[in-house]
C-alpha cells in the first residue's frame, strides 16, 4: 500500500530535499509553496521516483486557503500519512528597534500557526488509521536565543512547543510526532546573511532531509516527541 506524504515549503531548499527523499522512500506526494514553478519542477523529479505528485500553490499563512486546502489534499488520497510542516519565514528587521506588528504577526502565522492548523486537520484521520507521522521542520532558533531574530526565535520556541504538547497528548501506536532543529542549512533563506566563505561547512538541505526521512520510516517507529538538534558543524570541534 503507497502512503502520501503531505510537504509544506517543498519549492526548494528543505521541503524540495526532503519532498525527494520520500519519493525515494517510496511514498506519493502533496507539494505545497508559494511558487508553482519551483513546486512543479520537484513533482517532475519525484515522479521520476515513481510516485504520484500534486502541487498546490497556497500561502500557508493565509488560514482559510491553508484550511482548504489541506481538506482536499486529505480527501484526493484518502488520507494524508505523513505530514512535514516545514514552510517557514524570516521578516527583517526582527530586532527591538526595527521589528514591526506585521512582521511579528506574519512569522507567527506562517511559521507557528499554520503547522497548529495542519496538525488539527491531519492528525485526527492518522489516529484514525492506525499510522502517521508528523516533522516540524523548527530551528535551533527554537531552543536558543538569537540576537536580531526577535519574532523567528520565539515562532521556533512555539512550534517545538507544540511538538511536546502533541507528543504528550497523542498517544496513539503508529503514530508519532518530532521535531528537527537544524543549525545553519546553506538555501535561500540564509543566502546573503554572510559572506559565501563563512557558509562553508553549513549543512545541506539533504543533511537535514535525510534526518527528516528517517523519523517517517519502520526505524523511527518508537520515536515520539523528540527534538532533534543538527549542528552545523561537526560536533566533536
Ligand atoms: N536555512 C536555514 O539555515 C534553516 C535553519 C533552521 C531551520 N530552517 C527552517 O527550515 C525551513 C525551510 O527553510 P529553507 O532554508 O529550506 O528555506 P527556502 O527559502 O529555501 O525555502 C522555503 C520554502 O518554503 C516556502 N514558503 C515560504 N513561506 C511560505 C508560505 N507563507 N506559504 C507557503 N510556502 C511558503 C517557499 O515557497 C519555499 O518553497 C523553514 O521553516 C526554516 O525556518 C532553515
Amino acid at each position: 500500500m503507497r502512503r502520501t506524504a503531505l510537504v509544506t515549503g517543498a519549492g526548494r531548499g528543505i521541503g524540495r530535499a526532503t519532498a525527494l527523499r520520500l519519493a525515494e522512500a517510496g511514498f506519493d506526494l502533496a507539494l505545497l509553496a508559494l511558487e508553482r514553478d519551483e513546486l512543479d519542477a520537484v513533482a517532475e523529479e519525484a515522479r521520476a521516483h515513481g510516485a504520484t505528485a500534486r502541487v498546490h500553490a497556497v500561502d500557508v499563512g493565509d488560514a482559510e486557503a491553508f484550511e482548504r486546502r489541506l481538506g482536499a489534499c486529505d480527501a484526493a488520497c484518502g488520507g494524508i500519512d505523513v505530514l512535514i510542516n516545514d514552510a517557514g519565514t524570516i521578516r527583517l528587521p526582527d530586532d527591538l528597534a526595527g521589528a514591526t506588528r506585521d512582521g511579528w504577526d506574519r512569522t507567527m502565522a506562517v511559521n507557528a500557526r499554520a503547522p497548529f492548523l495542519a496538525c488539527r486537520r491531519l492528525l485526527p484521520g492518522m489516529r484514525a488509521r492506525g499510522f502517521g507521522r508528523v516533522v516540524n521542520v523548527a530551528s535551533t532558533a527554537g531552543l536558543r536565543g538569537l540576537p536580531e531574530r526577535l519574532a523567528y526565535v520565539a515562532s521556533k520556541h512555539a512550534l517545538v512547543g507544540l511538538t511536546r504538547a502533541l507528543a504528550a497528548e497523542v498517544r496513539d501506536p503508529g503514530v508519532t510526532v518530532n521535531a528537527v532543529c537544524p543549525g545553519a542549512v546553506r538555501t535561500r533563506l540564509t543566502e546573503g546573511s554572510r559572506p559565501d566563505a563563512d557558509r562553508r561547512g553549513w549543512l545541506e538541505p539533504d543533511d537535514v532531509a535525510a534526518q527528516i526521512a528517517w523519523l517517517c520510516g519502520p526505524d523511527a517507529a518508537r520515536v515520539h516527541g523528540a527534538v532533534v538538534e543538527l549542528a552545523d558543524r561537526d560536533p566533536l570541534d
